[in-house]
């Protein structure tokens, strides 16, 4: 059998060597400590769950969904936009239902994207956007996320030739692996960009509502005229502690959405599980702020052990203000990926090393905040003595 050329060509996908390399320390009997895949490890709300069991003993749940999603969720997800941005939204064309913003990220690109087209990719980023677009035939252009920049891009840098090329911007705030923050302000350039050289912008906003210390990260939809050239994904995983359930919305840009983004997913999906978008809902709608809220004081004080305990270690950190990664520049002496083999050999802690999101990572790793606190401190006991 022969495999497409594509499949030949695309990376390893990072998470997948990593779960590899744990599952042989796990063999040899290594307690390790997991702090490199971000997957909440805290339960689904209760009352999601009970919605979801009440919904699948409905048998009209049980026939195939619409495939651009149930009118209730995606009502539900617009009035949820409202209240939580002041973004109004029509549900019946600006909000389609996805199964996971992967999925979105996906299918996006087979959208907009073909042999010739160039897409723009943040590096380091969520290693997605860049491996679809060369799956779908077409070619990334990395935007470097420097800490001088406050890992922004910098859009003015594009040489007009890949400008002429370009048919989608990807934006990740607070973002993935970084933990960087971006601004309206940044938000409303990037709209302006997006209109002056008509390219999509798809802002994935996984994290939108995993902050701390009193900051709330912004829609990039909040600036006027965002509609027109903006997508945003916004993904109940993170958020509602549900990546399991693989739900999430495209917000935004109609057209994008109902003639690019639609015509790949009926051909391709036949959309979520409507008992799944019932239960979805549910979260969407009881008290969402007070869970929201809760996780993140959970986090933030994670995050509190974790950069106390590396700063001890004499690694140089800062507390970001969102997402649940702490990414750190690697002690000298040291590459990305030796370092992390250094905490995975001699302390059993995974972590993920910056070059698996780009060569742009080179340099730094990321800790996920994703295990209880008792485990974080002993993570960092270990690390220390590893150190
Ligand atoms: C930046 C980013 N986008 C998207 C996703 C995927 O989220 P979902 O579960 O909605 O597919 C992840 C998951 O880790 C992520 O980090």
């Amino acid at each position: 059998m022969k495999l497409a050329e594509r499949i030949k060509q695309a990376p390893p996908y990072l998470f997948a060597a990593l779960s590899q390399k744990k599952e042989e320390l796990l063999k040899r009997g290594v307690d390790v400590i997991d702090l490199g895949v971000g997957d909440p490890d805290r339960p689904t709300p209760q009352h999601v769950v009970e919605a979801l069991k009440q919904a699948a003993e409905n048998p009209a749940n049980h026939r195939y969904p619409p495939y651009e999603g149930s009118m209730p969720f995606r009502s539900a997800m617009a009035q949820y936009y409202e209240s939580r941005f002041n973004v109004t939204l029509d549900p019946a064309r600006e909000v389609m239902t996805l199964i996971g913003s992967k999925e979105g990220i996906a299918h996006l690109i087979w959208a907009f994207i073909g042999p010739g087209d160039v897409a723009l990719v943040p590096e380091p980023a969520y290693p997605v956007y860049g491996v679809q677009t060369q799956l779908a035939g077409g070619t990334p252009y990395y935007l470097p996320l420097c800490e001088e920049r406050d890992f922004l891009p910098d859009l003015d840098s594009i040489p007009a030739d890949v400008l002429d090329r370009s048919r989608l911007l990807f934006l990740n705030y607070p973002n993935n692996p970084t933990s960087a923050v971006a601004s309206r302000e940044f938000f409303a350039r990037a709209v302006e960009f997006g209109h002056k050289h008509q390219i999509l912008i798809c802002h994935d906003a996984a994290y939108v509502e995993l902050t701390f210390d009193g900051y709330v990260a912004p829609s990039i939809l909040e600036v006027p005229g965002a509609k027109e050239v903006a997508v945003e994904l916004y993904s109940l995983s993170k958020p509602f502690n549900m990546t399991g359930w693989r739900l999430a919305a495209a917000c935004g840009q109609s057209r994008a959405l109902f003639e690019g983004l639609g015509i790949i997913k009926t051909n391709t999906d036949s959309g979520q599980f409507v008992a799944i978008q019932d239960a979805g809902i549910e979260a969407l709608k009881r008290e969402p702020a007070r869970f929201i809220q809760e996780m993140n004081q959970i986090y933030a004080q994670r995050r509190h052990v974790l950069t106390e305990g590396l700063k001890q270690a004499g690694l140089t950190v800062r507390s970001p203000l969102g997402t649940f990664y702490v990414w750190t520049v690697v002690p000298e002496g040291f590459t990305a990926t030796s370092f992390s083999e250094r905490l995975l050999e001699e302390a059993g802690v995974v972590i993920s090393p910056g070059v698996a999101f780009g060569q742009a990572g080179e340099g730094y790793v990321r800790f996920a905040l994703t295990v209880e606190e008792e485990r974080l401190a002993e993570a960092v006991r270990r690390i220390q003595q590893a150190l």
